[in-house]
């Protein structure tokens, strides 16, 4: 049967590799390599770099195949919802994915798919290979291999704990924080995929924000203070540097002001 890696290359720095991810791509007979469009070039840049450095497999062959583009969700424009968008986006990828394991990988074979960070962290890689898996079509054995987080880029970058002693911690997108504010009942709130600066909308200007782009690169960029004196000089580098380079990542972790260390 086919064999399919799902391997966590870490968050932009090729350091953040583990042993079992590099014995993972060597494994491996074909690297599936997305292409996001030119915008994003740089990290389909650093997944090459990464086989550069670590692939001394001379049979494994890269497979590069383009991403398609999600259509933008209702609060963005006139998209049907959401949830409807994302279900239409996952089975467009899921038809490409059940295209390159049965054309690209031999009956015997082995694949492997290379995921920004890790596959357990908002990607939807594993959920779309369960989509393959239930049409039928072909069949493969599943390994994942984990990889270094943008959160744990983050806190490294900081040189700080995610959680207070005893604390809880939430992960959210920037959608969810401007729609339910920061909870009541977490210590610390993360907060990933946010596009429009979401903490600016909050009420508690009190609140601490550590901030992070372009985590584990040459470019990374480190923000932290009260959210009152640094949101907007967030907002301002966020967009010269989004401008510059023509893409931005970033993540941030959130504190209210009675639950700093
Ligand atoms: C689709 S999620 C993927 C997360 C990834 N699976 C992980 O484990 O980090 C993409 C979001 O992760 C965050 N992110 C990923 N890499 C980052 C980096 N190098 N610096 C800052 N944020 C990053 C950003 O919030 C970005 O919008």
């Amino acid at each position: 049967m086919r064999k399919l890696l799902v391997i966590g290359i870490g968050a932009g720095n090729p350091d953040h590799m583990t042993v079992q991810a590099i014995s993972g791509l060597n494994q491996a007979d074909v690297l599936f390599i997305p292409d996001k469009g030119a915008k994003k070039n740089e990290l389909a840049d650093l997944r090459r770099q990464i086989c550069d450095r670590f692939v001394a497999n001379p049979k494994s062959r890269r497979v590069e195949f383009e991403v398609p583009v999600r259509d933008l969700p209702i609060e963005d424009g006139p998209a049907p919802s959401y949830r409807s968008t994302v279900d239409d986006w996952h089975e467009a990828i899921a038809s490409i994915y059940e295209d390159l394991i049965g054309d690209e990988i031999a009956g015997d074979g082995c694949g492997a798919f290379l995921i920004w960070g890790d596959p357990s962290l908002y990607d939807s890689a594993l959920r779309i290979l369960e989509r393959v898996r239930l049409r039928g079509n072909v069949a493969f054995e599943l390994e994942v291999i984990p990889g270094i987080t943008a959160i744990q880029a983050l806190a490294a970058s900081h040189k700080m704990a995610l959680n207070r002693i005893g604390d809880s911690v939430l992960i959210t997108t920037g959608r969810r924080l401007t729609q339910e504010g920061l909870a009541d009942n977490a210590g610390s709130t993360i907060v990933l995929l946010d596009g429009k600066c979401a903490f600016n909308t909050l009420e508690d200007k009190d609140a601490v924000i550590h901030w992070g782009a372009y985590l584990g690169t040459p470019d990374e960029i480190l923000i932290s203070g009260r959210l009152g004196d640094v949101g907007a000089e967030i907002e301002r580098t966020r967009e010269e540097a989004r401008r510059k380079k023509g893409w931005i990542m970033d993540t941030y972790l959130l504190r209210k002001p009675s639950e700093q260390d």
